[in-house]
């Protein structure tokens, strides 16, 4: 089984992806509802916090670990792997660094939350496979509770996304990742503000083609969902615009669970 986890709803465009390139493979994901954002919390919270869903889901049974949150991704994964010696971890960064180094852009944009850009996790990891990059990092905090809201296009949310992008645009960024599982929503738009030119990095699609390798050959770790079972959705709070989300990764309303806060 393939544990997932993320602050909230964000990680369920992570799921999408990993649906679409494998959509035989069980999931337990948890979304820790209680505690969102992560992306303005500190390193030290989120470490806590992620070694916690990471031990409840292999309670759960889990053989895989995907942390399908950038900022966990950014403060938390390296300890994860240190923690966990045996359990194959996947993250958000290393799989969009070694895809976008690999498309040989000199220029990047990097769009996350407050927390993994003051990390800068895919600054560091982009340099030491091309020191000669040219990376421009930008938070975009707002961009979060947009997508909860719902407000993926239209005015407002134009005028927020030209505002945030305005130096990326100047700079005259070649690729742009979007370093949030929240963002992929927005491409749309982000598109429209970037243009047609800039290569868009969507980090989940990276993540669910590394993934899919790794079963391949390794499939003691690959387990099948079964007649009868389904994928398990948790979280610990009350997802905010739970229906609308999920029917935008999934085109229906998945089922989830409440269970109590971990910490
Ligand atoms: N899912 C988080 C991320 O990818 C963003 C939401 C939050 O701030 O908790 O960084």
């Amino acid at each position: 089984m393939i544990g997932v986890f993320d602050s909230g709803v964000g990680g369920l465009t992570v799921v999408k992806e990993i649906f679409n390139l494998l959509p035989e493979q069980q999931i337990i994901y948890f979304g820790d509802t209680a505690h969102l954002p992560y992306g303005t919390k500190g390193e030290s919270f989120v470490k806590k916090s992620s070694e916690k869903i990471t031990k409840w889901l292999l309670d759960k049974g889990v053989d895989v670990i995907v942390v399908a949150c950038n900022t966990s991704s950014a403060w938390a994964s390296d300890f994860l792997k240190e923690k966990f010696p045996k359990v194959p971890i996947f993250e958000m960064i290393t799989p969009a660094v070694e895809d976008i180094t690999a498309l040989g852009k000199k220029k990047i944009g990097i769009i996350g939350t407050p927390g993994t850009i003051e990390s800068q996790a895919y600054n560091k990891k982009l340099l030491t496979l091309n020191p000669s990059l040219k990376i421009f990092p930008v938070s975009c905090p707002l961009f979060v509770p947009l997508v909860e809201e719902g407000w993926l296009e239209g005015k407002v949310t134009e005028r927020i996304a030209e505002r945030y992008l305005k130096s990326l645009k100047n700079k005259k960024i070649e690729s742009l990742i979007l370093a949030c599982t929240h963002y992929p929503l927005l491409e749309g738009t982000i598109r429209k503000v970037m243009g047609e030119k800039v290569n868009i990095i969507n980090p989940a699609k990276s993540l669910a083609n590394q993934l899919n390798l790794f079963l391949e050959n390794n499939p003691k770790f690959s387990s099948k969902i079964k007649k009868g079972e389904n994928h398990k959705f948790y979280f610990s709070e009350k997802p905010y615009n739970y229906e609308k989300i999920s029917r935008l990764c999934f085109k229906e309303k998945i089922k989830h669970t409440l269970i109590k806060p971990l910490l």
